[in-house]
């Protein structure tokens, strides 16, 4: 198979040195990313700005934006059998981009914001055959939500995970996460290291194929 992976923040940039962004370090998805290599797929990982080396027999595209990390799903959808979006894509960015430093004394005390495109819904159209695993991090019930997410967003399967814990979710090594599906059923999987849960994913994508 072929996967694509998506991975990090997304950073929305105010000025050459100001942008919006998330705690995201990109470990999650480059995990996915490895373990699918390691499972023998292809797969290309669209990578936000993180400081993580490629893994072995990964192709990867670095992104800044969210519109930028848009352009290059789209254009590895074609050739992949599974998306797998991990990515914490910003929701939100500045209306207006300045392309010299700002100076603070010209700021103003309120940024004005637009929606970034949601990708996953902007791709819907594209999906045919292929299989879409979205991600959702959460600090209330991390399942309640995602399964809003899980049909809001057309996918075949939604890793919720828990990150009001130190030990879980953004930039730590493990992972507490629950595989969902449309037909109701849930994988509820343990805390884990990162490399564990995405061999998991990995296997459910494969069980899936
Ligand atoms: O990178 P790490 O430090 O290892 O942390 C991993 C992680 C916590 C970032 C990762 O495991 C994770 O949960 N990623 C999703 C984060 C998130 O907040 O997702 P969301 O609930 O905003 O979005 C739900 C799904 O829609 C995700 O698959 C997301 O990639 C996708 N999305 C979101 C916004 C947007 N504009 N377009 C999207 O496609």
């Amino acid at each position: 198979m072929r996967f694509l992976v998506t991975a990090g923040p997304t950073r929305e940039h105010l000025d050459p040195v100001r942008f919006l962004s998330n705690r995201s370090t990109g470990r999650m998805g480059f995990a996915v990313a490895a373990a699918a290599a390691a499972a023998g797929h292809e797969c290309l990982l669209v990578a936000g700005p993180v400081s993580l080396p490629t893994p072995d027999g990964v192709e990867r595209v670095d992104v800044v934006s969210a519109l930028e990390m848009l352009d290059a799903v789209k254009s590895g959808l074609e050739d992949a059998d599974a998306l797998v979006m991990c990515a914490a894509v910003a929701d939100w960015r500045p209306k207006a981009f300045a392309p010299t430093k700002l100076k603070k004394e010209g700021m103003a005390p309120v940024i004005e914001l637009e929606r970034n495109p949601d990708i996953l819904k902007s791709i819907a159209p594209m999906k045919g055959g292929r299989i879409f695993v979205g991600f959702a991090a959460e600090t209330g019930d991390p399942c309640e939500e995602a399964t809003r997410k899980l049909a809001a967003k057309g996918l075949d399967m939604i890793v919720a995970n828990d990150v009001s814990k130190p030990d879980s979710g953004f930039a730590v090594d493990t992972n507490r996460v629950t595989f969902l599906f449309p037909s109701g059923r849930r994988t509820y999987l343990p805390l884990l290291k990162k490399s564990e849960v995405a061999a998991r994913i990995v296997a459910a994508v494969e069980a899936m194929a």
